[in-house]
């Protein structure tokens, strides 16, 4: 894992939960959406890579019995609620691909939620994860889309489609790599009053804005609160599910 992504994730994971649990509703739709793609059903082996504080690996558990939780920040891992449900393993997802061995030996599904855009070789690591399937097991890589209507200010924007992964390239090398591959987008309509939003930006919420020094990100926040002068900001939140299944 890079250094400042490390050092983004182990400053953010205290308050991670707070930040993501938008509200029960989004909780409950995203949980619901992977679900149903996955599907997880009890007695399914189960790991989820870049599985942070297990906010999602959590729900899995109720509705598979176990999931192997998967990460390489130890701060994002000291979260995940004490439960002999989770099993918590500190690696990347490189770590995986490259044959690191887990609690396990061929998985039902394979979760990587909003992660991938961390992992440097997309491809081989795909690769990798896709041998960790059993006949018939599902990798399932939810992330954003290329462009995002989060109400961040223009640099941000613009930094966010620099660097973020195409989720058709995500599904090539799912296909490369020999599963059946499935992508679809789905969104929810959040929103929150513009106070606590700019509080969130301003606490770098998201890892893109770890990109930003404390003078830009002041400006940065400056321009939101010129854009958006009421008292909520109200966006789609979209994202790419990439399903892959193993034959
Ligand atoms: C945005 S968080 C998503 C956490 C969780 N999947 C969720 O949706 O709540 C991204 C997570 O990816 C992890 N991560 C960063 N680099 C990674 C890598 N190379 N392999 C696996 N996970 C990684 C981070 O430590 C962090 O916990």
């Amino acid at each position: 894992m890079r250094e400042e992504t490390r050092d983004h994730y182990d400053r953010l994971a205290p308050v991670y939960d707070q930040n993501w649990a938008y509200s029960p509703d989004f909780l409950d739709w995203m949980s619901d959406c992977i679900l149903a793609r996955l599907r997880a059903k009890y007695g399914d082996r189960v790991v989820d890579v870049g599985c942070g504080t297990g906010l999602y690996a959590r729900r899995l558990a109720q509705h598979t019995g176990s999931v192997v939780c998967v990460d390489p920040s130890a701060r994002m891992l000291e979260q995940i609620p004490d439960d002999p449900r989770l099993v918590a393993v500190q690696a990347s997802a490189e770590d995986l691909a490259s044959g690191l061995t887990l609690p396990g030996d061929r998985f039902d599904a394979v979760l990587v939620k909003e992660a991938i855009h961390h992992v440097t070789d997309r491809v081989a690591v795909i690769d990798g994860l896709a041998k960790l399937l059993a006949p018939g097991g599902r990798l399932l890589i939810v992330m954003l889309p290329t462009s995002i209507e989060y109400p961040l200010f223009q640099a941000a924007h613009e930094r966010f489609r620099e660097l973020q992964p195409d989720p058709q390239a995500i599904a090539a090398a799912m296909g490369d790599a020999g599963l059946a591959v499935e992508l679809s987008y789905e969104d929810f309509p959040l929103a929150f009053p513009t106070e606590r939003y700019v509080a969130m930006v301003s606490d770098r919420y998201l890892s893109l804005l770890s990109m930003f020094d404390d003078e830009e990100l002041a400006a940065g926040v400056e321009e939101i609160r010129r854009r958006y002068q009421g008292e909520w900001v109200e966006f789609r939140d979209r994202f790419a599910f990439v399903l892959g299944i193993a034959s």
